[in-house]
């Protein structure tokens, strides 16, 4: 991911050529920083040797988690389509957990029948149910009870999870009531208390209070859980000098609550495995001239990246091909979209640029082609893996009669 001859490249590939083979927009994976993401997530908290089940909603291509399952992660699913992808990758069902607030019947008869690793519970209607489908099975079935520990992560209110008025998990005191209830049950085994406080977090302390928490809790439950699953939420820079998460201090927190609780821990990664390993590359359609900006219009917009007008998150945009000319005026970079919200960044220092030249919309890797969606009628990008001097189509580009 440098600029070699001023030209971009993803390992070996430069995006200009990518652009001229593959057509834009064109999502493009780095296997190499894929690799490095797990190897340095592994290390970070080597002491405990956690189980990781890669979070599938930040990115569900098959092939990807394929590439996730041989480095031994497992995967943590939201639905019974995620769920079926992670087996169709091949990863093994003991290491797959089920999270969710809204499990169907038909969704938790799935994930039973194939006897997944844990279903994280979300509410005391989902025990039951879980409980009733168990016993026309006869089976025991292992899950993980879902707290809502009131702790504010510090990141945007939209993807905020462990705070009181947020739908997910369950209160402290419904919690207790819960473990005492599942104690009686003779098809449930409670074998793990599951938390996520949400995403893109950036600061270590959120996770300590969190885990003050759960000591807390569990010293009240009078309870021993076989695994805390502590969820994901790693935040990354999107930003140059933007502050990063300290793996250091959130690892020296977790072994401290380990001495006292005995258990083993999961993580749900997404974001930071997957998220700085995608590149979005873009062509210009044309350039809109007004008084007081110019607009970029690409031919990528919110229906392929939706995360800059759900959040207004921004996400870094860099030419393709560097030149040491810059705009007088401040750019706009909008979609084709008809929305007004369709536009990823307004930027005052850019290159010049014209009309038909190629950009690069950095670090969308996670929730950018899974928050994708068809609207306006338009065809989902390719997807690519790169490796090396390889290119691997991951996902064939949509054709327009596959959609109409
Ligand atoms: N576990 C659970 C139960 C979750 O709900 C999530 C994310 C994760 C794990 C993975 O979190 P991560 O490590 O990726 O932060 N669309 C938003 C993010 C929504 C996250 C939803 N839950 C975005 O584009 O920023």
């Amino acid at each position: 991911m440098i600029y070699k001859k001023n030209r971009f490249y993803i390992e070996g590939i430069s995006s200009e050529k990518i652009s001229k083979k593959f057509g834009t927009p064109a999502y493009c994976y780095s296997y190499k920083k894929l690799k490095e993401n797990i190897i340095n997530f592994k290390n970070f908290f080597k002491s405990f040797k956690p189980m990781i089940c890669f979070s599938v909603k930040s990115n569900s291509n098959v092939n990807l988690l394929r590439e996730i399952n041989k480095f031994g992660l497992g995967a943590d699913v939201v639905s019974i389509g995620e769920l079926m992808k992670a087996q169709k990758a091949g990863i093994n069902v003991n290491k797959i957990v089920f999270s969710g607030v809204g499990k169907t019947t038909k969704e938790i008869n799935y994930a039973i029948n194939k006897n997944i690793f844990l279903i994280n519970a979300e509410s005391k209607s989902e025990i039951i149910e879980i409980e009733k489908i168990a016993k026309t099975k006869k089976k025991i079935v292992n899950i993980g009870l879902r707290l809502n520990p009131n702790t504010n992560p510090q990141t945007l209110n939209q993807i905020s999870t462990g705070k009181k008025e947020n739908k997910f998990g369950v209160s402290e005191k419904t919690f207790l009531s819960l473990v005492d209830y599942i104690r009686k049950s003779n098809f449930i085994n409670l074998k793990c208390l599951s938390v996520h406080i949400g995403s893109q977090i950036l600061s270590h302390q959120p996770y300590e209070k969190m885990l003050r928490v759960l000591d807390r809790v569990i010293k009240k439950s009078r309870y021993r859980f076989e695994y805390i699953d502590l969820g994901g939420g790693m935040g990354i820079s999107y930003e140059n000098n933007l502050k990063k998460l300290n793996y250091k201090k959130y690892n020296i927190a977790i072994k401290k609550f380990l001495k006292v609780n005995k258990s083993k821990i999961i993580f749900e990664p997404g974001r930071s495995i997957i998220g700085n390993t995608g590149f979005l590359i873009s062509k210009v359609i044309f350039i809109k001239e007004t008084k007081s900006k110019n607009f970029i219009i690409l031919d990528t917009g919110m229906n392929d990246l939706m995360r800059p007008a759900l959040y207004n998150a921004k996400h870094k945009i860099i030419p393709s091909i560097k030149k040491n000319i810059f705009s007088k005026s401040k750019y706009e970079f909008v979609g084709p979209i008809c929305e007004t919200t369709d536009k990823f960044s307004t930027l005052t220092k850019f290159q010049k640029l014209k009309e038909k030249d190629i950009i690069i919309i950095c670090d969308v890797g996670a929730y950018g082609i899974s928050l994708s969606s068809n609207y306006n009628v338009r065809p989902k990008p390719v997807e690519l893996l790169i490796k090396g001097s390889k290119i691997i189509i991951i996902k064939k580009r949509e054709k327009l009669e596959d959609i109409i």
